[in-house]
């Protein structure tokens, strides 16, 4: 008996956030955990997806989920963006790892994914519409590339305030920490 994975979100300006993951070298039952683990924090945050280094960890692991059913769950390891078609459109997206913060992205419509499921079989779709939108921002986290970088100016300037807070509060929980040490 393994213990269940709990995971917390980490938030931006958080390190990890700012890593290009890694690749995932087994599809073994640890993998399957952690996938498992990151469902249930992303649905516990009302969220439609879920990069892992928004868990602390710098892999190549994406979940999510566009209507919360069962059946439309999706996890994508090791995945790649092989193309992008479609007209550019703007959407409001928000970030799990930016609590209150949501801005309108511009990203193409659909996006062809080569990805493994966590069993190991082999996955290429093309995903358009609100799934690829989730795709195409979850794999920006694999890169390191986070929602403040998709941002106009004008909504960064609208969201300073929620920016530095978030800032400030890393800064305090790092100096916490390291005086515990
Ligand atoms: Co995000």
């Amino acid at each position: 008996m393994t213990e269940p994975l709990q995971f917390r979100l980490t938030l931006y300006p958080e390190p990890v956030l700012r890593k290009v993951a890694d690749g995932v070298a087994a599809y073994d039952d640890e993998l399957r955990a952690t996938v498992r683990a990151m469902f249930d924090l992303m649905y516990a945050s009302n969220g439609v997806g879920l990069a892992a280094p928004q868990v602390g960890m710098a892999k190549r692991i994406l979940v999510l989920n566009p209507t919360g059913k069962p059946e439309d769950e999706l996890a994508l390891i090791n995945v790649s963006i092989v193309d992008r078609t479609g007209e550019n459109t703007l959407y409001e997206e928000g970030c799990l790892s930016f609590p209150g913060i949501y801005a309108e992205v511009k990203r193409p419509e659909r996006c062809r994914v080569k990805a493994w499921a966590p069993d190991g079989a082999s996955i290429e779709r093309e995903f358009d519409g609100f799934v690829s939108r989730i795709i195409q921002h979850e794999y920006d986290h694999l890169e390191g590339v986070l929602l403040v970088d998709r941002m106009s100016a004008a909504d960064k300037q609208r969201h300073k305030a929620a920016l530095q807070e978030l800032v400030d509060r890393y800064r305090s929980r790092a100096a916490s920490t390291a005086r515990a040490r």
